[in-house]
């Protein structure tokens, strides 16, 4: 019964959570799990993740092939009407965030499993499409459901809470989707990272204490999907990475990173922030190598590792302030406090317009895009 309370409806009672909570992180509760929530800007202003998410849009269009044919060949429409309670493919979009990205997933699994049945022959079979938003509490629901697309042929709901808790019921989902979002630890490794913001440049044990999280997130993560995801139902997860026999620190989102610690440790110089605020500062992804990943999900048994590999290459630029804001406001306000916000992002735009530097890939370390999808053993 739990979990039914959960999933709500769109309606009017949903769309409540605006702007004013995703200036500041609070806890997000969901079954078992509380923990620290850092959501991407809401609203619609410039620095909102709705108008600063594109590079995430970029990433999933590189892979939109990949998707198609991991759906084309592996659903198995055969049974799948049996295996839920009514005529419906339920699927779920875990850490969704506020959109348009999410919108442009759902979409393209909804054309590509309605491919699967016309090209079966079985179009008559159809079945309706309920699709289930996720992302913390604090996340700004009320924008996302505002824009869904006018024309959306599936019934809609916000599911708030986190992902490494079981949010659904038992053998309830078709489909299970994220992108960019399991990277995202629960909360900060406990580590002394001196001087540092990310394990890109840190000893052996900072990198050692992120892993250690990752792989309890991800554990979290499998187990409550593993009960929600129907037998022979499919999972695709997009994640940062990196190539198997690679240490965490050859391939990370450091240098994305990099120049964000560079501005803070200038802060520190100039006795505008104190070292310890720094040092126990730490930001909340991990790239896994895929054997990290592999590790987990053998550990778990419930799901069978239908493809594990990188994603096309992409050269990434620096982010700009609006794209570094709509993701990173919140956990820093929450660390170091609103004041810190102007004068930090202002000294950010300053730096990276003085370095004018080209893309990143993966020769200057940074992470590689990881695409897996999981069927859900019977
Ligand atoms: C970088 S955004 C990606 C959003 C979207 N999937 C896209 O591709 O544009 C990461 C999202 O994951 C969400 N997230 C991180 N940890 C989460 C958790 N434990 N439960 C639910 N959502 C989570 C964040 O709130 C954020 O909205």
């Amino acid at each position: 019964m739990a979990e039914e309370k959960m999933i709500r409806p769109v309606s009017n009672s949903m769309i409540n959570n605006g702007n004013e909570l995703n200036s500041c992180s609070i806890n997000s509760i969901s079954g078992s799990v509380i923990e620290e929530a850092f959501p991407m800007n809401g609203g619609d202003g410039q620095y909102s993740y709705g108008k600063n998410s594109n590079r995430q849009r970029k990433a999933a269009d590189n892979v939109k092939a990949m998707l198609v044919e991991a759906i084309l060949e592996n659903l198995q429409i055969g049974n799948l009407c049996s295996t839920t309670k009514s005529n419906s493919f339920c699927i779920a979009d875990f850490g969704c965030s506020v959109g348009p990205n999410t919108f442009i997933a759902v979409n393209n699994i909804i054309e590509t499993v309605t491919q699967k049945f016309e090209i079966e022959g079985q179009s008559s079979l159809l079945p309706e499409f309920h699709v289930y938003f996720n992302d913390h509490v604090s996340n700004d629901f009320n924008i996302l459901l505002s824009n869904l697309p006018q024309n959306q042929q599936y019934y809609a709901a916000g599911v708030p809470g986190s992902f490494h808790g079981k949010l659904f019921p038992k053998a309830s989902l078709n489909f299970a989707y994220s992108a960019y979002s399991v990277l995202w630890l629960s909360k900060a490794p406990q580590t002394c990272n001196k001087g540092r913001i990310y394990y890109s440049h840190s000893p052996k044990e900072v990198s050692e204490a992120y892993s250690f999280q990752f792989a309890n997130d991800f554990k979290s993560f499998l187990d409550a999907r593993a009960q929600e995801v129907v037998p022979g139902g499919l999972m695709v997860l997009l994640i940062s990475g990196r190539p198997d026999g690679t240490l965490p620190q050859q391939y990370s989102l450091g240098p994305l990173y990099d120049p964000v610690e560079s501005c803070l440790l200038d802060m520190v110089d100039e006795g505008l922030l104190s070292v310890d605020k720094i040092d126990s500062f730490n930001m909340l992804t991990y790239s896994p190598s895929m054997e990290e990943v592999r590790m987990v999900l053998l550990e778990n048994g419930c799901f069978e590792i239908a493809r594990l590999e990188e994603q096309p290459p992409m050269s990434v630029p620096l982010n700009t302030t609006q794209e570094l804001r709509a993701g990173m406001e919140s956990i820093i306000t929450k660390h170091f406090g609103c004041d810190i916000v102007e004068p930090l992002f202002d000294r950010y735009s300053k730096k990276i317009a003085a370095q004018s530097r080209p893309p990143l890939t993966a020769k200057d370390g940074l992470a590689v895009g990881l695409f897996i999808l999981l069927k859900r053993r019977k």
